[in-house]
């Protein structure tokens, strides 16, 4: 596995849609790896391909420590409810906001292995979920957070 370079705002990769995949290849395979040791690297919940300067609609998530989701070509199928909360990016590193989101959010996707798989999460894998897909849409978080924070209120959530 390697490490790989996370991708920052102002990049034009991360306002790009990105292909699906076509074909599980090695390198898909070898790219979810790595995707993982760098957002476990990284201290983050997920991450999209986007992200590390592939333009294809894969994406990792581990909100529960131990058990990575791995989404290939990842549609939401489902959603309902409402939640408020905060949301930060490995791509806008020291910035927050407070972002709506379903309460509840089903995904259908291919694993690494070509079958179909179906995820439902609430709360924060609810959020990563749609976090995660709108990367592959080339939206990001500050698009639709209804706010972001003050630098005084990062400093109080820092303290
Ligand atoms: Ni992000």
């Amino acid at each position: 596995m390697a490490k790989l370079k996370i991708v920052k705002i102002g990049d034009d990769t991360l306002r790009t849609v990105c292909r699906p995949v076509e074909k599980i290849t090695p390198r898909v395979l070898q790219l979810l790896d790595d995707m993982t040791e760098t957002m476990r690297a990284a201290d983050g919940v997920g991450l999209a391909a986007p992200q590390v300067g592939i333009l294809r609609r894969i994406v990792v998530i581990e909100v529960e420590e131990g058990n990575v989701l791995e989404l290939i070509n990842p549609k939401i199928i489902a959603f309902s409810g409402e939640n408020e909360g905060l949301e930060g990016c490995l791509s806008l590193p020291g910035q927050w906001g407070l972002v709506k989101r379903p309460m509840h959010v089903t995904v259908r996707a291919l694993n690494r292995y070509g079958e179909t798989v179906e995820y439902t999460g609430s709360d924060l894998l609810a959020r990563c979920f749609c976090h995660e897909l709108d990367h592959l849409d080339g939206k990001l978080y500050p698009d639709v957070a209804h706010r972001m924070l003050t630098a005084e209120e990062i400093e109080e959530l820092r303290g």
